[in-house]
Formats: C-alpha cells, sequence, structure tokens
C-alpha cells in the first residue's frame, strides 16, 4: 500500500486533482477508493480547485434538490475549463449512471462520466483521454464489484472510518433511485473486511462505521450480518462499531442479541420508517406496516434500553391524504424517535412512484415537511432531556465549533456532546455528566476518563 498523498503547495512534477463529493456516507466512502486510485497514478489531492489538471465531482441522484446542486457545479466547472482547457472534468457516481446522454449531450465539457461500479478504470481512461478527444462514459453496473483490495485513502487524524461491506439494493421501494443507479446487492467477503477494519485501528481510528444501501442484507456465502458483526466486534482496540443504512424488515432477533452482547457495538440504530400510513407504505413496497414498525421499535428498546433510534421520513408521497400524513405524525408521537432526517418526496424519473397520477402539490408537501420537522424538534428535545443528569460514554471526535477550548463527542446512542477540554483527547472514550439538552445537541462536564472497550 502505497502512502496517501496531498498536495502541500510545495513545487512538484505531479500532477494535481480536486474532489468534491454530494450524497450519501456510501459516495464519501467511494471518493475515499478514488482518492487512492488516483494517488496511484501519481496524482497528489489539493482542495484548490484553480489548481487542479483533474476535477471530479461524485454525484447523487437520490433528490431533485440534490441533481440541482451539481448542475450549477458544473456550470463553475465549466469556465474552469474554459480557461484551462486540458484540465479533464469527471462526473461520477449516481447521476452519472442516470443522466450519461442529459450530461454528454448539454455539457460538452464534461470529459469522463463513470458510474459507482467502474472506477477501477479511471487510470485506463485519464491515460486514453490523452489522445481522444471525445467524452468517455462508462456506467455498466456490475453483479460482483465490490472493490476489494483497494484501501481507502481516509483524512488523517480521524475518529471514524467508513467501510463499506455491500453494494447496491434489490428492495425497488417505489420511490426510489438506488436501484437503478447502484445496480444488485453484492457483499464483500469477511477477510477483506476484516482487513480493512484492522488497517483502520492500525492507523489509530477508534470506530468504525459500516456501509450499505441495506447494510443488514450483507450476505458472503453464509454468513449474515450478525455474524459479521460479531467477528468485527473481536477486532482488538476497536473501539466502537456503527452501521448504515438498515431495512426495518431485515432487522432480526439475533442481531439484536448481538449488538446486547458486544459492548463496542453502538446503542444505535438509524432504522427508516419512510411513512406511517399502511397504504402509502404498500404503495412505496416498503414490506411492513405500521404496526409491525411500531412492535419492532419496542422490541428494539426492550433489548437495548438505551438504544438512540432515528429515522428518515417521506412526506407528499403519491396520493398521501390528510388523514395518511397523520397516520405519520401518530407514529411518530408513539415513537418519539431521537432524531429523523425529513424530505419531501421528488419524484425520479424512472420509478414507479414517478407514473403515479395523484402527485401532491408542492405547497402541500412543505406545510407537512414544516409540520414533521417542528415535531421533531419537541421529541429530539424530550429525548435529550431524559438523559440531563445521567453519565454517558463519549467518543472525543474533534474541537468544537462554538469554542475551542470545548470537545465535541458522541454518546454511544449517537448524540452530540459539548463539554470543557480538560486533559480528554480526540478519539479516547470519556464519561461526561449531562448537564443541559440544547436543540439537537447535549451540554456536560467530563467526569474521569474511562478504558478503551
Ligand atoms: N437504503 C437507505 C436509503 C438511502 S436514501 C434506506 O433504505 O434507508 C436515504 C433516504 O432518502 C431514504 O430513506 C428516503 O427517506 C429518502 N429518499 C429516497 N428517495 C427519495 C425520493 N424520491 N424523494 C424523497 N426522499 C427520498
Ligand atoms: Fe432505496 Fe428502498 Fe433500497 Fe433504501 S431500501 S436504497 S430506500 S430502494
Ligand atoms: Fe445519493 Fe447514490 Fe447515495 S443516489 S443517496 S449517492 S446511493
Amino acid at each position: 500500500m502505497k502512502e496517501n498523498q496531498s498536495y502541500t503547495g510545495k513545487i512538484s512534477n505531479k500532477k494535481i486533482f480536486y474532489i468534491e463529493t454530494y450524497g450519501c456516507q456510501m459516495n464519501v466512502a467511494d471518493s475515499e477508493l478514488i482518492k487512492t486510485i488516483m494517488n496511484d497514478e501519481g496524482y497528489l489531492l489539493s482542495n484548490d480547485i484553480t489548481k487542479a489538471d483533474a476535477i471530479f465531482v461524485n454525484t447523487c441522484a437520490i433528490r431533485d434538490h440534490a441533481e440541482e446542486k451539481i448542475h450549477s457545479q458544473l456550470g463553475r466547472f465549466a469556465l474552469l475549463k474554459k480557461e484551462k482547457p486540458e484540465t479533464i472534468i469527471g462526473v461520477l457516481g449516481c447521476m452519472a449512471q442516470n443522466l450519461k446522454h442529459d450530461l454528454l449531450e448539454n455539457r460538452p465539457f464534461v470529459d469522463i462520466v463513470l458510474g459507482p461500479d467502474s472506477y477501477r478504470r479511471i487510470p485506463e481512461l485519464l491515460k486514453r483521454k490523452n489522445t481522444q478527444k471525445n467524452s468517455i462514459v462508462d456506467t455498466t453496473l456490475s453483479r460482483y464489484e465490490v472493490y476489494d483490495g483497494l484501501f481507502p485513502h481516509r483524512d488523517d487524524k480521524g475518529v471514524n472510518a467508513w467501510v463499506s461491506i455491500m453494494r447496491g439494493c434489490d428492495k425497488f421501494c417505489t420511490f426510489c433511485i438506488v436501484p437503478f443507479t447502484r445496480g444488485r446487492e453484492r457483499s464483500r467477503s469477511k477477510d477483506s473486511i476484516l482487513d480493512e477494519v484492522q488497517k483502520a485501528v492500525d492507523a489509530g481510528y477508534s470506530e468504525v462505521t459500516l456501509l450499505g444501501q441495506n447494510v443488514n442484507s450483507y450476505l458472503y456465502n453464509e454468513l449474515n450480518f450478525e455474524n459479521l458483526l460479531q467477528s468485527i466486534a473481536k477486532t482488538p482496540s476497536l473501539k466502537r462499531i456503527r452501521y448504515t443504512s438498515p431495512h426495518p424488515s431485515d432487522i432480526t432477533d439475533e442481531l439484536l442479541s448481538t449488538m446486547s452482547r458486544y459492548q463496542n457495538i453502538c446503542n444505535y440504530i438509524h432504522l427508516p420508517l419512510q411513512s406511517g400510513s399502511d397504504k402509502i407504505l404498500k404503495r412505496m413496497n416498503r414490506t411492513y406496516t405500521k404496526n409491525q414498525f411500531l412492535k419492532l421499535t419496542k422490541k428494539i428498546r426492550k433489548i437495548l434500553p438505551n438504544v438512540g433510534i432515528s429515522t428518515d421520513i417521506i412526506v407528499g408521497f403519491p396520493g398521501e391524504t390528510n388523514k395518511d400524513f397523520y397516520e405519520t405524525i401518530d407514529i411518530m408521537n408513539k415513537v418519539m424517535f431521537d432524531s429523523a432526517f425529513n424530505f419531501k418526496y421528488s419524484s425520479r424519473p424512472g420509478t414507479k412512484a414517478s407514473e403515479y397520477e395523484d402527485q401532491i402539490d408542492e405547497h402541500e408537501k412543505q406545510n407537512r415537511l414544516e409540520k414533521i420537522i417542528n415535531l421533531q424538534k419537541q421529541h429530539t428535545l424530550q429525548r435529550n432531556q431524559r438523559l440531563v443528569g445521567k453519565v454517558q460514554s463519549v467518543l472525543v471526535e474533534k474541537e468544537s465549533k462554538m469554542s475551542n477550548k470545548q470537545w465535541a463527542g458522541r454518546t454511544d446512542s449517537n448524540k452530540w456532546v459539548i463539554f470543557d477540554k480538560q486533559s480528554a483527547r480526540v478519539n479516547e472514550i470519556v464519561s461526561v455528566l449531562i448537564t443541559k439538552a440544547q436543540g439537537i445537541t447535549l451540554r456536560g462536564e467530563l467526569v474521569k476518563k474511562v478504558k478503551a472497550a
């Protein structure tokens, strides 16, 4: 493995590349793989776009808004290309897959268009680009590519390392573009995952977050997600393990029991609900009912008493009546999520729901969104207030944005806590007495250091 290399501003005969990443953690992890590939090709990473010989954007197609942001960035890249025509512009990731024709027709300055399974071709395409004027496109989706053997280029001095364990999605929720942009589910071998986890620990990382579009659908030969978690949890000096995103239908009793048995598997589950209405859930192809989801959250809280549960909710899905919407409000009130990502439904061309005729008016969607955002704020505060007066194990992650005398770290249940630095250091797990719940964050005081798990 080569060392991570970044551009330091000194004169060098190496070329420079720049990469911007949008979308989910999976894209962040993919960009780390791309950085390794580019380093190996002799390119140094720089944050200064004007110096770059190659400019890449790793794109997201999940909602209209995500695509709009990228279109406006591409306008900026076009200007840079005008000034420096030899710059290579690459559009990578989920939008590349979905919009290749549009990109090629309307953005002739784009040199390379690559889908998420084609990154191993970057070196070959960069070389080919020297002799070829036309844009090069590869958006083929693979049934096998899991980027085994490619070690991500991570930022120095990190706390959390993203480790992708599976790729793709076979669930085909009717609103979602992911199964089309990322293709079929496939899992990475246990050995290669354990190797990457060990390397991250050796490099000083305290926490790993296992990634997959449906992380708990992981299956490699006979090995399932909970088996994998058990093996990872035994890694010496690995303080914390998180994972995202699981599908509610694939949360098994064995997974919950594994989480309760291993101290270093965090007490936190991101459990995407999407809607509280059975009619809408069915139309979304979510494979569970409101009652099943409620029962599941009850079971989770029984087996993992201090668990943090967050969710994703979509409002304004086609056909969502006021009654359906109030089913969502009702389940929110019943579950009391610790936090939630709330979205307005965004029609994605090519998905089944985009063909439904009963699309909801934008103004109504906005109204509903504001309602659930406000409700969630109250729930988050109430859930956080329950921790006031209690001592929590907090992994120190970074300096607080508010003060250089304070640290920001996360509880096991994934809540941010701000506290005076004193003798604590980044990457340590410390005991913090929670003194106040403020908005989405907690305030606290250092009690004493806790030994690594
Ligand atoms: N596999 C992940 C989903 C990743 S997308 C999971 O099932 O959790 C993250 C979230 O984006 C989804 O949970 C959903 O709430 C939201 N989302 C996906 N498609 C959307 C669309 N067309 N409009 C609005 N929100 C969408
Ligand atoms: Fe999209 Fe559903 Fe797959 Fe999640 S499970 S990526 S929401 S299709
Ligand atoms: Fe976006 Fe692709 Fe992730 S569409 S949310 S970057 S899987």
